[in-house]
């Protein structure tokens, strides 16, 4: 089966049914993308397909066959020098600080990443609302919201 992941197309062999993210991590080494819950609650597994945050443990593969998927490892881009260039949110993500131990953080960044996209300019409310999916076990709810207020240049209280 191929998939198109992070603009190129791969050759996976998993069954059909095989969830994106044990492809993603063990068929394909992007292990960017993290396992939580593996029941569709947790969000650490996130990743885009056509843009959208999808939880990718409860994603079979073959629903995503032709669709541009985007891991973690495909957030940021390459400059003319070929340099790679951060997408805004993991750069506010390191600014703000946000992490402690990062376990959930790429499913926040492709979270909040996605959310942006449909919503530059969000309110407060509408931050939190579209991040309260996905847990932080560290407790960094805050930070997290004033990342992803930095992109946004929304004022957020503390
Ligand atoms: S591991 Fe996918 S939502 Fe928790
Ligand atoms: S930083 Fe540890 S779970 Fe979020």
């Amino acid at each position: 089966m191929e998939l198109k992941i992070n603009n190129a197309s791969v050759e996976v062999t998993a069954p059909q049914d095989e969830p994106l993210l044990w492809v993603l991590r063990d068929e394909l080494g992007l292990t960017g993308t993290k396992f939580g819950c593996g029941i569709g609650i947790c969000g650490s597994c996130t990743v885009h397909v056509d843009g959208v945050a999808t939880r990718s443990c409860i994603t079979p593969i073959s629903s995503v066959v032709d669709k541009a998927i985007t891991t973690i490892e495909g957030l940021s881009t390459t400059d003319e020098n070929g340099e790679e260039v951060l997408h805004p949110v993991q750069q506010a993500f390191i600014d703000e600080q946000v992490p402690q131990c990062s376990w959930c953080m790429s499913g926040q960044m492709m979270t909040a990443s996605a959310f942006l996209q449909q919503n530059p300019s969000p309110s407060e409310e509408e931050i939190v609302d579209a991040m309260s999916n996905n847990y932080c076990r560290c407790g960094c709810y805050v930070r997290i919201k004033a990342a992803v207020a930095r992109v946004a240049k929304a004022e957020v209280s503390a």
